[in-house]
């Protein structure tokens, strides 16, 4: 899909998706291109409709361009719960299986994904796959080992690539680990591999983010698609 048509579809996405925020809740606040468009629109709402909610994010990135907008973040432990998690995705499967982490923040969004009563991704139609598997599944690895762990990874043949800036250098983690991406091209079986990754001693873990999601808001050419998950 052409880049602009992608990213007008991801603003369409994420501006519907912020509607499902109310006043007086705490958000989760994902991370990426398309999140940063939804930030936009909270902090636009913020301002010009008297919009009140508290945020947690699951980056240092979406934190700072909320707070430069005037939305108001805390810590996740400052919270006892959190009431909607707003997040992009990867891919996502018809089972409502996704592949999370290509901005590299997997584990801080699993985190709070996993501490939400409920949880939507923002998508452009693009992102919408019969198999996850063909993006590559991000895995954050402690950074002891890691080359370890990356030979075990390659003797399974899950093909990984540790995961480097443009400038050469080992890609870091809001929490200092490492990223090793697996060049799958399709996932047979999602709960198997997520078991065997999360067993793996290194990993802290993985992008399968498996019927985390309530309701996906794609982006798609005429109006947003919501598709809800029958199983939550
Ligand atoms: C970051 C993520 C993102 O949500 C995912 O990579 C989608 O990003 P984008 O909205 O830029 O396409 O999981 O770790």
């Amino acid at each position: 899909m052409e880049k602009n048509l992608q990213n007008e579809l991801k603003k369409e996405a994420a501006i519907r998706a912020a509607e499902f925020v109310e006043n007086d809740t705490v958000v989760g606040l994902g991370t990426g291109s398309t999140v940063k468009f939804l930030v936009d629109e909270l902090g636009r709402k913020v301002r010009e409709e008297n919009l009140s909610f508290t945020g947690v994010t699951t980056s240092k990135r979406t934190a700072s361009q909320a707070e430069s907008l005037g939305i108001k973040i805390v810590s996740l432990d400052s919270i006892p719960r959190i009431d909607l998690t707003i997040d992009g995705a990867d891919q996502v499967d018809n089972n409502f299986n996704g592949i999370k982490g290509g901005g590299a923040a997997l584990l801080w969004e699993k985190i709070v994904a996993t501490n939400s009563k409920k949880n939507i991704w923002i998508v452009d139609q693009s992102k919408l796959v019969d198999r996850i598997g063909s993006f590559p599944l991000p895995v954050e690895v402690i950074p002891f080992g890691a080359l370890h762990v990356l030979n075990k990874f390659e003797e399974l043949n899950l093909n990984p690539v540790l995961r480097l800036t443009e400038n050469g250098k080992k890609v870091m983690t809001d929490s200092q680990n490492y990223i090793i991406d697996l060049h799958l091209n399709q996932i047979i079986d999602p709960a198997k591999l997520s078991n065997q990754l999360i067993n793996t001693v290194g990993v802290v873990e993985h992008g399968l983010f498996l019927n985390v999601v309530d309701k996906v808001v794609v982006g798609k050419k005429g109006q947003p698609l919501i598709l809800e998950n029958p199983d939550k």
